[in-house]
């Protein structure tokens, strides 16, 4: 089989498509090359002393395990010097990291969670780094959060890395998803699939059910009846999967179908879900609709909703098109 690498992808789909610019192609590899370096972080363990819990918050207020941070300083380092972006956000990072002054700035802004799955890292299971981009506005100077806050439907590219039994690479420029696998022993990320379909009828879901009790009407309904069966007014059995890393979720789902839901809850109307629009859903969504999925708030399409906040929250709804609609359309009536 003719293996071709991430970089002749790239180079390609610039040449056929003119879809990817240098400037981004050269951004996507860099982050794919962080993506590697965490990757081998992640499989050293405990052997890299890279378990455990750090004694710092996030501005969310979670506590940050060692490997959030690791990655997080991986994934900046690596962007910092290549002239290809102007500003960068993240999970682990209360305000936007401007590029420094010793190095020339590019016209792309990036957003990652750099370490998805946090609560999986110390019992090795699958978890992943998520990044969005987007372009900076026309005529900016100086980068603020301000620039950030564009809709999903503007990022330019979206991808994320699964840490698991392999590590993959899933990428859409807007044309399709494609897959990459990273060939340990070459250090290459190897094409190994092309233009991920995900089935539009499914029998499977995805939703953390211990929070069952705080459920909003619509998600107690939609899931109550996938809960009840052949016999239930679905008359179809459905099964159910949860990693608690959405990387892994989502992958999963891309792979064979699926619904993922995190929706918000009556705890506290505040926190509307717990996932982060500007680097957790927006480019899921992005990912997912290429593929011929869809992903929504139970209200509209998440990539259509304008963000307010760097560090927003939003309820999410990914996965085949029939399942998505359903719930969405119990939201709406
Ligand atoms: P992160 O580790 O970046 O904070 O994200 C964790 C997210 C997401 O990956 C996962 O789907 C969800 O939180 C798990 O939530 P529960 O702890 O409620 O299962
Ligand atoms: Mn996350
Ligand atoms: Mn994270």
């Amino acid at each position: 089989m003719k293996r071709i690498s991430l970089t002749q992808y790239l180079v390609e789909e610039q040449r056929q498509n003119n879809s990817i610019p240098a400037e981004l192609r050269l951004l996507i590899e860099v982050v794919a090359r962080a993506c590697k370096t965490i990757s081998h972080a992640v499989g050293k363990g405990a052997l890299g002393e890279v378990l455990g819990t750090a004694s710092t918050e996030n501005v969310q207020g979670e506590v940050q395990k060692k490997l959030d941070i690791i990655s997080n300083e991986i994934l900046l380092e690596a962007n910092e010097w290549g002239g290809h972006l102007a500003a960068m956000a993240s999970e682990e990072m209360e305000t936007i990291h401007k590029i420094p002054n010793r190095y020339p700035k590019g016209e792309y802004l990036l957003t990652f969670d750099p370490l998805d799955g946090s609560s999986n890292i110390d019992v090795n299971v699958s978890i992943g780094t998520i990044f969005s981009v987007l372009k900076a506005p026309e005529g900016m100077t100086e980068p603020s959060e301000q620039d950030f806050l564009q809709p999903g439907t503007r990022q330019v590219a979206a991808g994320y890395a699964v840490y698991g039994p392999q590590t993959m690479l899933v990428l859409t420029t807007g044309n399709g998803v494609n897959c990459f696998t990273l060939d340990r022993e070459m250090g290459s990320w190897v094409l190994t699939q092309r233009d991920m379909q995900i089935p539009a009828k499914t029998r499977e879901f995805s939703i953390n059910a211990s929070n069952a009790r705080h459920w909003h009407p619509p998600v107690q309904r939609y899931v109550n009846e996938l809960l009840a069966g052949d016999t239930g007014p679905r008359g179809a059995n459905f099964n159910m999967r949860w990693v608690a890393s959405m990387v892994a979720d989502v992958h999963r789902i891309l792979n064979r179908g699926g619904i993922f839901m995190y929706p918000a809850d009556t705890r506290d109307t505040s926190m509307p879900g717990k996932l982060r629009l500007m680097y957790e859903a927006n480019p899921m969504a992005f990912i997912v609709e290429q593929a011929g999925g869809v992903a929504t708030d139970g209200q509209q399409r998440i990539l259509d909703i304008v963000p307010t906040k760097l560090h927003q929250r939003v309820p999410v709804f990914l996965g085949s098109r029939e399942e998505v609609e359903v719930v969405t359309g119990y939201h709406k009536g």
